[in-house]
């Protein structure tokens, strides 16, 4: 096991470039099942979750390559529709092949994704649209089967702007006979993204973007070449990374319409950012930030995903601040953690307390998930003394060699064996 260990204190400088979208890449990696033949799919970034997709494809018989930017999917042949359980319990995006498969070969059999740190994730949305395109759905010993001759397009309202099933049910739709309505869809721009591909492949996908997808079915796709949209959460992520350490950092390849909502809260607290026309953004800080509140909603509303991140950026403000968490039921994980660093945060449910403090001390830190590991890692950044983040395989999910992104903007961040932290410490 790996353990990143920081020494905090250092302002970020310099220039750092954001990769693709992690949530963008696994859906359209997952819809390249929609066709034979071979998709290319541009700056997919190195992460250990675009890893377990890439070999849930390959369970299932298609050929997967992988390039220093692009993976190739050629999914000609289809040996099974079955992905195994392992894949899937280590990641719950492998549900996302669940429309594909039932599109293009008319049954699949998924385990039951099961929940993970930050809720239960059911999937009751996925399969109330997937039923409503007329597929017949069996669930016992913790799989799930689908089967339908050929889906039938239908008019679906998501009870919840749900992602993965606004993505599921685009999947399935696409080839479906008919016109697919969903209404109160997912906005994100990585659903936005999915869209883009799979019209590329042949699809007649309308609206995405807005809360109504229009999907007129067609009767067969073709593979396609695309290129993954920037992650707008690894581009918040690094924007906090800035603002807290009173850096004045530049930050490649973002899309400034996708970072809305953090450049305002950003702004809110104090902090300078500069859209440029290059498609970068500056971002400068020379003080403590100012308390905010946030709320995470559905996009275009502040993303649940850099909660956390913000909660290590409120812990330092001056003041205080409020963060209301309404996307996920128990994300405050990093919370225990933040205040083992000396954080000042109260839960009271939904809603966390934040009383900002001077400073914070460093200490050993575990993460409990993917984005409260970013936090744990912004909050070293700025800690007095030594922080060791352990667990980071969580971090490696989402992030690609953060570390060597961080260190290359100054931070005093590196990354050891458990063994080796214990003789440095
Ligand atoms: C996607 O997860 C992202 N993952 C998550 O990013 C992100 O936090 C989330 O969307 C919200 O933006 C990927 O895209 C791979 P949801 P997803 O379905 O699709 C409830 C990260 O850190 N719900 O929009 O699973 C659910 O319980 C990850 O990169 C149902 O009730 O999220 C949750 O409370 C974490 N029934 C809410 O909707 C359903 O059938 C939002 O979930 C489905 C979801």
């Amino acid at each position: 096991m790996e353990v990143l260990i920081i020494r905090g204190g250092t302002p970020l400088g310099g220039e750092v470039r954001v990769g693709g979208a992690k949530n963008a890449s696994l859906p359209i990696i997952a819809a390249s099942l929609l066709a034979p033949g071979s998709s290319s799919i541009e700056d997919v970034p190195h992460l250990r979750d675009v890893d377990t997709m890439c070999g849930v494809l390959s369970s299932l018989g298609a050929t997967v390559s992988r390039s220093p930017s692009a993976v190739s999917v050629d999914a000609s042949d289809i040996s099974s529709v079955e992905p195994p359980y392992e894949l899937v319990r280590a990641m719950r995006a492998s549900f996302l092949v669940m429309g594909p498969l039932l599109a293009r070969m008319g049954r699949v059999r998924v385990s039951l994704p099961g929940g993970c740190a930050i809720g239960s994730r059911p999937i009751d949305l996925h399969l109330k649209g997937l039923a409503a395109l007329g597929a017949e759905i069996d669930m016992g010993y913790g799989q799930i089967e689908a089967r339908a001759t050929r889906l039938a397009g239908a008019r679906v309202y998501m009870d919840f702007p749900s992602v993965g099933a606004t993505e599921n049910i685009m999947m399935a739709a696409v080839l479906a006979s008919g016109m697919t309505l969903i209404e109160n869809a997912a906005q994100e721009p990585e659903v936005v993204d999915l869209a883009n591909f799979l019209n590329s492949m042949g699809a007649r996908v309308r609206g995405a973007g807005t809360n109504v997808l229009r999907i007129e079915g067609v009767t067969e796709l073709s593979p396609a070449c695309h290129m993954v949209i920037p992650d707008r959460i690894e581009a918040g992520t690094l924007m906090v990374a800035a603002a807290m350490t009173r850096g004045c950092l530049v930050i490649d390849n973002v899309v400034a319409e996708h970072l809305k909502p953090i450049t305002a809260k950003l702004r809110e607290a104090g902090v300078s950012v500069e859209e440029r026309d290059d498609g970068s953004i500056y971002v400068e800080m020379h003080q403590r930030p100012a308390g905010v509140d946030i709320k995470t909603m559905p996009y275009p509303g502040f993303p649940t995903d850099l909660q956390a991140q913000f909660m290590a950026l409120t812990s330092i403000s001056s003041g205080s601040s409020v963060i209301t968490e309404t996307v996920f039921e128990n994300r405050f994980m990093h919370v225990s953690e933040l205040a083992r660093m000396g954080a000042s945060i109260k839960i009271d449910g939904r809603a966390a307390m934040i009383e900002g403090q001077p400073s914070l001390s460093g200490a050993q830190v575990r993460c409990t998930d993917l984005r409260a590991g970013a936090a744990l890692v912004l909050a070293g950044l700025v800690a007095s003394g030594e922080t060791v983040v352990s667990d980071v395989y969580h971090v490696d999910r989402g992030y690609e060699r953060l570390e060597e992104k961080l260190a290359r903007a100054g931070a005093d961040i590196r990354r050891v064996t458990e063994s080796e932290a214990e003789q440095a410490v």
